[in-house]
């Protein structure tokens, strides 16, 4: 998919690379009287370093998509590739080798072990890629310092407010250094104050460091900080809009 993507996109993106992209993608759930065709056929670019807005009302597909393209979930009928390879062709192992160290993911379900401290959920991706104990807990350290959460390391993940909870699942989305990072309404559950907070943090992380942003949100403020925003309906992207120098 490069080289047709070079030929013929040496336009406004010149020298970016599409990190993702999908072709036709259809995603089909359940069958027969309960079939639901959830995607219709979505056709995307998201290209390294960009912040991308998934809008749109419920159940237009938005989560569906955004697994699909963070290689949780595949897809009925079309393709995702990442760097211009088809994940088709890439094995299972590779696929979640690739998640693991290419990806972040913030949902607005926390998904923290309650069980936990919130520095074992924070490591759990280094602990799925084999990093060592003592490095895990250095490089944890390190990001919940970045976050303020350092004094809660020890607490378990439940005794903590939904500000810090969704604040540990940033800090776990980040330890493993990833290059995109998804989140699903990473606001929706928050207060106006600490959603300005954890908005701040993600477009922060992308200023910065470069990392690619993919965000689902019902936020309009959330949206229009992003480069573009790509409006959902019925399976489909019907709008896509780009903001003019859209960092704050
Ligand atoms: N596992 C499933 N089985 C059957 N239908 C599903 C499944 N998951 C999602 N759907 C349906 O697919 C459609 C799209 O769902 P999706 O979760 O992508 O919507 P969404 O845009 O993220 O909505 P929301 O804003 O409410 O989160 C919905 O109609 C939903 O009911
Ligand atoms: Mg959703």
């Amino acid at each position: 998919m490069h080289t047709v993507q070079q030929a013929a996109g040496a336009h406004a993106s010149a020298g970016r690379e599409p990190v993702l992209e999908t072709e036709n993608l259809v995603k089909v759930y359940g069958r027969g009287e309960s079939r639901f065709d959830a995607l219709k056929g979505v056709t995307l670019q998201i290209q390294a370093g960009e912040s991308v807005a998934i809008v749109g009302k419920s159940g237009s597909g938005k989560s569906t998509l955004m697994h699909l393209l963070a290689l949780l979930d595949r897809p009925s009928a079309g393709v995702v590739a990442m760097d211009g390879r088809p994940v088709q062709d890439v094995s299972p192992a590779e696929v979640a080798r690739l998640r693991n160290e290419t990806f972040g993911f913030v949902f607005q379900q926390f998904f923290l072990n309650p069980a936990q401290t919130v520095l074992e959920n924070t490591v759990l991706p280094l602990k799925i890629s084999g990093v060592p104990r003592a490095e895990r807990r250095e490089r944890g350290m390190a990001v919940l310092e970045r976050l303020e959460l350092a004094d809660k390391a020890g607490n378990k993940a439940t005794d903590l407010s939904g500000g810090q909870k969704q604040r540990v699942c940033i800090a776990r989305a980040l330890v493993n250094r990833p290059t995109v990072l998804f989140a699903d309404e990473p606001t929706g559950n928050l207060d106006s104050a600490t959603s300005a907070a954890v908005e701040d943090i993600l477009f922060g992380l992308h200023r910065d460091e470069g990392i690619t942003l993919v965000v689902v949100t019902h936020d309009d403020d959330l949206a229009a900080r992003c480069d573009r925003r790509l409006v959902m309906q019925d399976g489909m992207i019907v709008d896509e809009t780009t903001t003019a120098g859209a960092q704050a």
